[in-house]
């Protein structure tokens, strides 16, 4: 073929995967030392306040954008009290001071705070008391944008979180934070390795009550008009591989920025292949630019130290 001749395949690529599209999770856990190594997650680590100022000066010197904070407090209890001061907030504080240019996004969400692991206050039968529930994450997103948040980022899928959350931010004087939602989370198998990740206490059930049946794809198109309504400015689909047509979905019908989650189980699964040499590193490069390909204006992955070295790729 001979737009596959070398100089003019670069010419013709439709898709090129960039450093700028990558966002960074980092976990500090206030129960730490030093720096721990996650089991389930090869080579990926729990930071201090500390150590997670120098990752994230690691991954910005490389030219990754963006990171997002998730926290595991000292103290769990029913109604996840630590999640309004605490590990993230200090962190967010840290690097804004350090690191300004970096963009820090926080997660907003109970299940890493509560004793019973739920994304929210439940009740005796375990169903999530949802005015309780919003409440704590308006208040939660509230200490992050005071903290110096460039972006919260809802994680419970709680039925009209995004609406209470822009409330709380606007009344006080946050117009300018914006919201990456996610809107189109599903009840997915490939989170196990990050609920191993955070010390997740959450072994009842599932999640299903809130998060998608993974048969469902209108139901994610429904879920991201309301998130947009109620003021959504990025709409994430997660997980990211088993749900390209989502994501190709979505961009093609609303014209918002989707963001996609390259989850836990995702990365694990690439990188144990890795490990045992069943599969060359390349394959990092082109499982995110599928998804990149599918319709994401940005990708959440444990890959990005990985694969930013490389980037743009020719
Ligand atoms: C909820 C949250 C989870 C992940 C991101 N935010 C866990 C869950 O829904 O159980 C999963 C991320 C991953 O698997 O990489 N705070």
């Amino acid at each position: 073929m001979r737009l596959r001749r070398h100089g003019v395949a670069e010419m013709v690529r439709e898709t090129r995967l960039e450093n700028a599209d990558l966002i960074y999770p980092i976990i500090v856990d206030d129960t730490i030392k030093g720096p721990a190594e996650i089991a389930s997650l090869p080579g990926l680590f729990r930071h201090t306040i500390e150590t997670a100022v120098s990752e994230a000066a690691e991954v910005s010197d490389l030219g990754v954008p963006a990171i997002i904070l998730f926290g595991v407090p000292s103290h769990k209890d029913e109604t996840g009290n630590s999640a309004l001061t605490g590990v993230v907030q200090d962190s967010i504080r840290e690097i804004k001071r350090q690191i300004p240019r970096l963009v820090v996004i926080a997660d907003v969400c109970l299940c890493e705070y509560t004793s019973h692991g739920h994304c929210g206050l439940v009740d005796d039968e375990g169903h999530i008391l949802i005015d309780q529930t919003l409440k704590m994450l308006q208040n939660i997103a509230l200490s992050y944008a005071k903290a110096g948040v460039d972006m919260v980022a809802p994680s419970g899928m709680i039925d009209n979180m995004v609406g209470a959350i822009r409330k709380t931010l606007d009344e006080n004087g946050f117009t300018q934070v914006p919201i990456m939602s996610y809107s189109a989370k599903y009840n997915s198998k490939f989170y196990g390795p990050f609920r191993e990740a955070v010390k997740s206490t959450y072994k009842l059930g599932d999640r299903s009550t809130h998060q998608m049946d993974p048969a469902n794809s209108d139901e994610a198109m429904r879920e991201v008009a309301l998130d947009v309504e109620e003021g959504a400015d990025i709409v994430m689909v997660k997980p990211a591989l088993p749900y390209l047509d989502i994501i190709y979905r979505i961009k093609t019908s609303f014209e918002v920025p989707v963001a996609a989650y390259n989850v836990s189980g995702e990365y694990a699964m690439l990188k144990s292949a890795i490990n045992l040499r069943y599969l060359e590193d390349n394959a990092i490069y082109e499982t995110l630019l599928s998804i990149k390909r599918a319709g994401a204006d940005m990708i959440i992955t444990y890959f990005a130290k990985d694969i930013s070295a490389k980037l743009p790729y020719i």
